[in-house]
């Protein structure tokens, strides 16, 4: 089994020592939890790709303690500085042209000309990343095609004895990956929604697209890798839009259950704790990205048929959970729901 290690100053300086010494560590950040290694160390991102069993054409995100430490690895230009100064230390990854000689190992980038860099918010990941003095590549601390995991027992169930160390801090506050801002070409790409939105972004840099559906694109089209691949699946079917419960389903639900009904009769509130959750009673968004994935991983059950889910609003960090949602029912079609 993993060793899960309360972050304190000594199990700190540990995973500070494991990362310089060439090893994969477990990492809290705002958004999810993080799988870490010496970037500049290509034995070290090796080891990533495997513990996840990542396919090495999907490149990792870097991060660095600020944004001067982000301009030595990639071109920023204007606008890269703005949202930079803006949004950073927070859930904003950058792409961006890469500069030669960064030192930083061609496994991370998969052979692209950009690099995407982030400055985690996140306390202990920050004092880690001072501890350890170099530039750390991490995926979420998932296996690959899996949710993301936002508790440090969420990422020992995915990773198992693949991450034998896991800095433990809670559960993460934002619960959704960054978002993924593109900046290599002429027009600011939102590649993957997250708690920064086009909203946000758009003071600062006037129109952004938004490209989530890339992964319907031709391969030579495709700007982010990761949007090929059916992530955040859980093991069981997902049921969108769902406004009534079917036998043997369970449900994620979203703000009031009042007009919810069951197939098979009775009501929802008495539905078993096994099988119901409530991302937010009081239809708080924040509160529900929070909680979506580790409440879809608790009801990721064999003994359910499917996940069924309330519809969320579209609007905020809602965005980012909807792109979330429709891609983990997507691995399945409506007839694999018997
Ligand atoms: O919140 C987060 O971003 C978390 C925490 C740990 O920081 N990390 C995370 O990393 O979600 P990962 O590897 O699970 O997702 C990174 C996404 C992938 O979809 C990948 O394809 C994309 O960013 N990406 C990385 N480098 C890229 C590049 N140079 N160009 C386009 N997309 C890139
Ligand atoms: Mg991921």
């Amino acid at each position: 089994m993993p060793r899960i290690v309360v972050a304190n100053d000594q199990s700190i300086s540990e995973a500070a020592a494991l990362l310089q010494a060439g090893e994969i560590v477990v990492l809290p950040t705002e958004t999810v939890y993080g799988l870490g290694a010496n970037a500049l160390d290509s034995d070290a991102v090796s080891k990533i790709f495997k513990a996840k069993k990542r396919p090495s054409f999907n490149p990792l995100i870097v991060h660095v303690i600020d944004k001067q430490a982000a301009s030595k690895l990639v071109e920023m230009d204007e606008r890269a500085q703005k949202v930079a100064d803006a949004f950073w230390p927070g859930p904003l990854t950058l792409i961006l042209p890469r500069k030669e000689n960064s030192g930083i190992s061609d496994l991370v980038t998969a052979g692209l000309e950009t690099l995407a860099v982030r400055v985690p918010s996140h306390k202990i990941m920050r004092k880690v990343m001072k501890e350890a003095g170099v530039p750390i590549a991490a995926p979420s601390a998932n296996s690959s095609g899996e949710p993301s995991a936002t508790t440090p027992q969420h990422v020992a169930q995915s990773l198992g004895d693949a991450a034998p160390f896991i800095l433990a801090a809670g559960a993460c506050d934002v619960g959704l990956e960054s978002t993924v801002l593109d900046l290599s070409g002429e027009v600011p790409i939102i590649l993957r929604p997250g708690a920064v939105t086009s909203e946000d972004l758009e003071p600062y840099l006037g129109q952004v697209e938004i490209d989530m559906g890339a992964h319907e694109k031709p391969q030579s089209e495709i700007k982010s890798p990761g949007q090929l691949l059916k992530h955040y699946a859980p093991k069981i079917p997902v049921r969108l839009h769902a406004v009534d419960v079917q036998q043997d389903e369970a449900l994620l639900a979203f703000g009031s259950i009042k007009f919810m009904g069951m197939k098979a009769g009775g009501h929802v509130k008495d539905m078993p704790d096994t099988a119901f959750r409530n991302l937010s009673e009081s239809g708080d968004l924040n509160e529900a990205a929070k909680n979506l994935f580790m409440m879809l991983r608790d009801l990721d059950k064999p003994e359910h048929k499917a996940i069924a889910v309330m519809d969320i609003p579209n609007q905020g960090i809602g965005v980012a959970m909807n792109e979330r949602l429709q891609r983990a029912a997507k691995k399945y079609s409506p007839k694999d729901i018997k």
